[in-house]
């Protein structure tokens, strides 16, 4: 498995492309913009775990209506190169959607395929709204059209880590936005 390969490897942290307190702000205004948008209702944000966990601790504490929140986890199958869009459940919902206004909290949108397909999975399940708040975006990556509602910053066709974000499950705890320098040959996007 590719995964124990890198072990052996010396990736190295590059330059901050957002740093903690940009994130902060950042946060705090998606916080205010989601406040107005649902004034009178009670989003029900779903977080992507792992990598949306940190994203969304922040965010709920920046949003001052009333919310209830469920975790969801799903890897996608391909190859170690190539995404094939498929996704598999890990962990699903605890609780019905049916009838709640819904926040999807993402972590990056790359090429699209995980939203994408969590789009189509959480719409069956009748939500009245659904919407979607990632923290990061590479649109240069994208392979399929999907829309979020709330989009923390873009960033370039780098791989990144920190603030929930992992190389290998490494890196998450970092409170702010890195680029990853990997040897020469490695390609960290799935
Ligand atoms: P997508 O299906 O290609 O949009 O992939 C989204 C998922 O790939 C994210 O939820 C991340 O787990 C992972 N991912 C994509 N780009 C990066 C990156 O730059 N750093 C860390 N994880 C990434
Ligand atoms: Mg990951």
């Amino acid at each position: 498995m590719a995964v124990d390969w890198y072990r052996h490897l010396n990736e190295a942290l590059g330059p901050i492309l957002i740093d903690a307190e940009t994130i902060r702000n950042r946060v705090g205004e998606l916080g205010r913009q989601i406040t107005a948008d649902y004034r009178g209702k009670t989003p029900h944000l779903i977080a992507i775990l792992k990598g949306a966990t940190v994203f969304h601790a922040d965010l709920v504490r920046a949003i001052s209506v009333g919310v209830s929140f469920d975790f969801m986890a799903v890897a996608s199958y391909g190859s170690a190169v190539k995404s094939s869009g498929e996704v598999r459940i890990l962990k699903d919902l605890d609780e019905s959607v049916e009838g709640k206004d819904v926040l999807l909290v993402e972590d990056i949108l790359d090429t699209g395929l995980t939203l994408h397909y969590l789009w189509e999975n959480l719409v069956s399940r009748s939500p009245r709204s659904l919407a979607v708040a990632t923290l990061l975006s590479k649109p240069s990556r994208r392979q399929i059209a999907v829309n979020a509602d709330y989009v923390g910053f873009d960033v370039p066709d780098k791989f990144v880590v920190g603030y929930g974000l992992d190389f290998d499950q490494r890196y998450r705890n970092l409170p702010y936005i890195c680029e990853l320098i990997l040897p020469p040959g490695i390609i960290a996007n799935p």
